[in-house]
């Protein structure tokens, strides 16, 4: 039986965390779906579109990997994609109190869908959106955190910034 895998987060933006984990699960399951969520409350920097695009993209080499776009119940995106897995990333401790909740309550909503969670590379421990956001923001490098197409989005989107324009 050919095993369904359901990768849901808000990538705003997609960082090189979130790819070594979509890689390393993609060997593990038949399909994996990377599910965008709109995430209204969280007001993403990118729009829902530009987010599903950039996965889009730096997934396109993984055949099993397909990007989605949800602003449902999670479990009911997870029913609707026929997966019996949702999967979660762990980075730290830090993540593993939200994460049980998270699996706590969509487990109670839909018995039928186990959570599973793999442990982020050591290497993108402390990786996260926002402080890419940040940095990139700030003038700082980010090409050890996200895909050059990502890092080019980024520029398009954020205005030139760095002390020497803030002296002028
Ligand atoms: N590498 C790098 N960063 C990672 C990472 C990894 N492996 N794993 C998580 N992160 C970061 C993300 O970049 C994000 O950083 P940010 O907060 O600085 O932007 C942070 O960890 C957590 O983001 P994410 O994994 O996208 O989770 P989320 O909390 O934004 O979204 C959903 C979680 C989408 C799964 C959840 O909100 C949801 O289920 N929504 C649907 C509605 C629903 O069903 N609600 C009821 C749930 S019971």
């Amino acid at each position: 039986m050919a095993v369904t895998a359901l990768y849901p987060g808000t990538f705003d933006p997609i960082t090189n965390g979130h790819i070594d984990l979509i890689e390393r699960a993609s060997k593990l399951f038949d399909v994996l779906v990377v599910a965008v969520a709109k995430s209204s409350k969280k007001q993403p920097f990118f729009s829902l579109q530009q987010r599903c695009n950039m996965a889009e993209q730096v997934l396109s080499g993984l055949s099993n990997v397909r990007v989605i776009a949800f602003s449902s119940l999670l479990v009911d995106c997870a029913k609707e994609q026929q997966a019996e897995v949702i999967l979660r990333g762990l980075r730290a401790v830090s993540d593993f109190e939200y994460e049980v909740q998270l699996a706590g309550m969509n487990k109670r909503l839909s018995p039928d869908i186990e959570t599973m969670f793999i442990s982020a590379a050591q290497q993108y421990a402390f990786v996260s959106s926002s402080l890419v956001r940040e940095i990139a923001a700030l003038g700082g490098d980010v090409s050890e955190f996200v895909h050059p197409l990502v890092k080019e989005q980024l520029g398009l989107m954020l205005p030139e910034t760095g002390s020497e324009s803030i002296q002028k």
